[in-house]
């Protein structure tokens, strides 16, 4: 399945190529499912659209939206996708991917309340009063990968072998304790609050690539109540799970983005079959998905990978750090049919949807399949939508995608990121993006 770049025509090419590979893709010509509303408690989401959470690291020092925030959710809240996941906003200073990332607290309050106001008045401008997007809040804490002040102060669940070396991590940094992870559960909820107050419709416990809490949902060698066994291991989004929801009442949208499969080896990984990291496993991430269905949790968000360390698998590509030994169409399907397989489980939760957008023009086929075939109830555009943030209007009012607008996984915006800058599209919104990718990158 050796790695080869996008290069298909028709779809029939595609589907060929899925069919040579073993891979299972349903593709679909019915536009019209993606128009479908999903219902979440009394919050009706206007069609089965979503843009993914996308960070552009162009917060102010305070944590503020910058003017490249305030720019992409114009941008996205003009687009007509039904479900704006907002990005990554860290919890607490120390907890900051970058001195750029997001970050809400008391003082920078009115910033997001002004920032909600605009995405509600841009979509109402564009679809009628009466289309509203359900807009939830990702609340994050950078774990290993925090960088508060622009250099790596990583704060650890666990150790892991893999991890620690690439990040050369010395072996004897202590991990957060049990008291600091107890008073960070706090941090979620008073963060919770200030979104509701900001006017959120929701908050995600961020518990994905290898962030903090995604950390420790595989932190099989913690020691203490937040370690060890499932029910260690799940306690912190278990327990701020129910402290959001006991101080903000069942109308506030509890959610999560959660990794279903890190691919990396046990026991350092989370949803990795024990005796082979390279496939998933999906027993425990059913488990704790149906534990949080049972205590009324309606939509969840599904990811795989770490854009760090085996970026490949998180979005599979056609450039990035190194060459993978997949082809991502392999990358496509594993990630498709994985979160297939728990919607499948758990039918009465909302299942996000990730892994379109290297697909072009093809994903909205996909998209029609997977909802066609209940492998999603929402379909989710991460990189897809910096390029192409009308995604959703051409879907509803063209009944397709423009393949001179969609993200070509050239990689820039990623590595733009890496290197410490603001990302966005270099390719589709080049005005912008061109001059910094020239900045940090070099070329
Ligand atoms: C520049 C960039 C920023 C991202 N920011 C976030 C984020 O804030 N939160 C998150 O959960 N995922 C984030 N992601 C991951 C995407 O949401 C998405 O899962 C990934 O790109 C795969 O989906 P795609 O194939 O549609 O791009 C980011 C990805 C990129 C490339």
């Amino acid at each position: 399945m050796a790695f080869k770049e996008f290069n298909y025509h028709q779809k029939q090419d595609l589907l060929d190529e899925a069919k040579s590979l073993g891979l299972n893709l349903a593709l679909s010509d019915n536009m019209d499912v993606l128009k479908k509303k999903v219902k979440i408690d009394e919050f009706v989401i206007p069609n089965s659209m979503a843009i993914h959470p996308m960070e552009g690291c162009d917060g102010n020092a305070d944590g503020s939206p910058g003017e490249l925030t305030i720019r992409r959710y114009e941008r996205f809240s003009k687009g007509g996708a039904g479900l704006l996941w907002f990005e990554a906003v860290a919890v607490v200073h120390e907890g900051r991917a970058n001195p750029r990332q997001l970050w809400i607290n008391k003082n920078n309050l009115s910033s997001f309340q002004r920032i909600f106001e605009d995405i509600m008045n841009n979509a109402r401008n564009e679809y009628g009063q009466d289309f509203t997007p359900l807009t939830v809040m990702q609340l994050t804490h950078s774990g290993r990968y925090s960088k508060p002040e622009g250099k790596p102060a990583p704060i650890l669940a666990a150790h892991n072998p893999y991890l620690d070396a690439a990040q050369k991590i010395d072996e004897n940094l202590p991990v957060i304790t049990d008291d600091e992870l107890e008073r960070l559960e706090e941090k979620f909820v008073d963060a919770a609050v200030l979104a509701q107050k900001a006017g959120f419709h929701g908050v995600d416990i961020k518990s994905c690539h290898r962030y903090l809490n995604s950390e420790l949902l595989s932190s099989f060698t913690r020691e203490g109540k937040y370690g060890g066994s499932f029910e260690g291991r799940t306690r912190f989004l278990l327990n701020v799970f129910d402290r959001i929801k006991s101080r903000l009442g069942s109308k506030f949208i509890v959610t999560t983005r959660m990794n279903v499969y890190d691919a990396i080896q046990y026991p350092y990984g989370w949803g990795v079959d024990k005796d082979d990291y390279k496939k998933y496993d999906l027993s425990e991430p059913m488990r704790l998905i149906k534990i949080l269905s049972d205590k009324g949790m309606k939509l969840i968000n599904l990811t795989m990978g770490n854009p760090y360390y085996n970026p490949h698998v998180n979005r599979p590509y056609d450039k990035g750090p190194y060459v993978p030994e997949e082809n991502p169409l392999a990358g496509v399907a594993r990630l498709i049919n994985g979160i297939g397989e728990i919607q499948k489980a758990v039918p009465e939760i909302a299942v996000v949807g990730t892994g379109y957008s290297w697909l072009r023009q093809f994903s909205a086929n996909l998209a029609a399949g997977s909802l066609e075939n209940g492998y999603a109830k929402l379909i989710g555009y991460g990189r897809g939508a910096f390029a192409y943030p009308d995604f959703a209007r051409d879907i509803m009012e063209a009944g397709a995608l423009s393949k001179e607008k969609c993200c070509i996984a050239c990689g820039k915006c990623s590595q733009i990121m890496r290197n410490g800058g603001t990302p966005g599209c270099v390719i589709r919104d080049s005005k912008v993006y061109a001059p910094l990718f020239k900045q940090y990158c070099g070329q």
